[in-house]
């Protein structure tokens, strides 16, 4: 075993993840403090960015931040702030009825359903435009800026997670016609996963980067390892939603399944998802051997997302 896995202790990790969840909210909530929004989507705002999130990839950006220039500097914070929009407006949207149809999540009511259907579209799209606008405006450097701006609209947009959540919704495992073949299965949801979930993490890992003034090796590096511990954080949300509780997980377990929809368990078995899941995690450590004992906290995230529970 890895010697650095063997000191992984994830209480201390989950107390390292509460502490960077603290600064993220503050930053948002001062964030939003700060605009001027007609009332009902200035509560809607304020709902769905104050329902309690993991902040697993707004925290990359401060990890990431710190392991390139030593310390969280606040243009991590922005650029925390501007990936934690983003991320809940795919979730809002995701929950929609003309996509997941979802009711809960982060224990509570989905957006549309705390509000209305337009409400949370309208939401959603607010949050999107919102966190190009904080890049652009309290960036401290403007070069830094575009670096931020255009890596965020890649990862998140057509070829990014879009492209993901639109091959999600086009792909089903009633389809039986000449797609539906083991090894397209598996090329399918390879695809799938990598651009709807993979992507964000990538971006969060070189947005942090980036704002710690990492090299241009750096920061391939770290996009390297976000691929991977998304693609595992994907593959254990596919794997919780057959193997845990709506209450447990703050949203409804038991979806995919019910959706006919193309997940890792689906295609290759839960047993076999499980090995990926760690065969990712292992190979999302290596990918941070160059970058010796500054990186101990990505390795305890890579190594603690194969035993989260929601
Ligand atoms: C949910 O992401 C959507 C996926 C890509 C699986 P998270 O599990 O990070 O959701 P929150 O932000 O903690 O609610
Ligand atoms: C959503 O994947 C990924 C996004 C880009 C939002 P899921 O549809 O599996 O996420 P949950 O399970 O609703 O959180
Ligand atoms: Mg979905
Ligand atoms: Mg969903
Ligand atoms: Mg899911």
């Amino acid at each position: 075993m890895n010697t650095y896995l063997s000191i992984v202790n994830n209480m201390d990790f989950n107390t390292l993840l509460h502490e960077k969840a603290e600064l993220i909210n503050h930053t948002l909530a001062q964030l939003l403090a700060s605009q001027q929004i007609d009332s009902k989507l200035k509560e809607s705002l304020k709902y769905t960015l104050g329902t309690p999130g993991k902040r697993v990839r707004s925290a990359l950006v401060l990890w990431c931040c710190e392991l390139a220039g030593g310390q969280v500097n606040r243009n991590a914070e922005i650029a925390a702030a501007a990936i934690e929009m983003v991320h809940t407006y795919s979730l809002v949207h995701d929950d929609l009825p003309a996509m997941d149809d979802d009711d809960l999540r982060r224990g509570l009511p989905t957006c549309h359903k705390a509000f209305d259907e337009a409400t949370a579209i309208l939401t959603g799209d607010a949050l999107l435009t919102l966190a190009f606008e904080i890049l652009a405006k309290e960036i401290d450097e403007p070069t830094i800026a575009v670096k931020l701006i255009a890596q965020l609209a890649q990862d998140a947009g057509p070829s990014g997670m879009i492209a993901g959540q639109m091959a999600d919704i086009k792909t089903s495992m009633l389809d039986t016609g000449c797609s539906s073949s083991i090894q397209n299965r598996v090329s399918r949801i390879e695809y799938i996963h990598t651009n709807k979930t993979a992507k964000m993490f990538r971006c969060a890992a070189a947005m942090g980067a980036i704002c710690g003034g990492a090299s241009k090796q750096q920061i391939d590096q770290l996009s390297e390892y976000g691929l991977k511990i998304g693609l595992g954080f994907q593959i254990a949300d596919d794997i919780l939603d057959v193997s845990a509780s709506s209450e447990q997980l703050g949203k409804t377990a038991g979806k995919d399944a019910k959706a006919a929809k193309c997940t890792y368990p689906a295609v290759v078995g839960i047993d076999k998802a499980r090995e990926l899941e760690k065969k990712l995690a292992d190979e999302a450590v290596a990918v941070l051997r160059p970058l010796g004992k500054k990186a101990d906290t990505l390795r305890q995230l890579a190594m603690a997302m194969l035993e989260r529970t929601k």
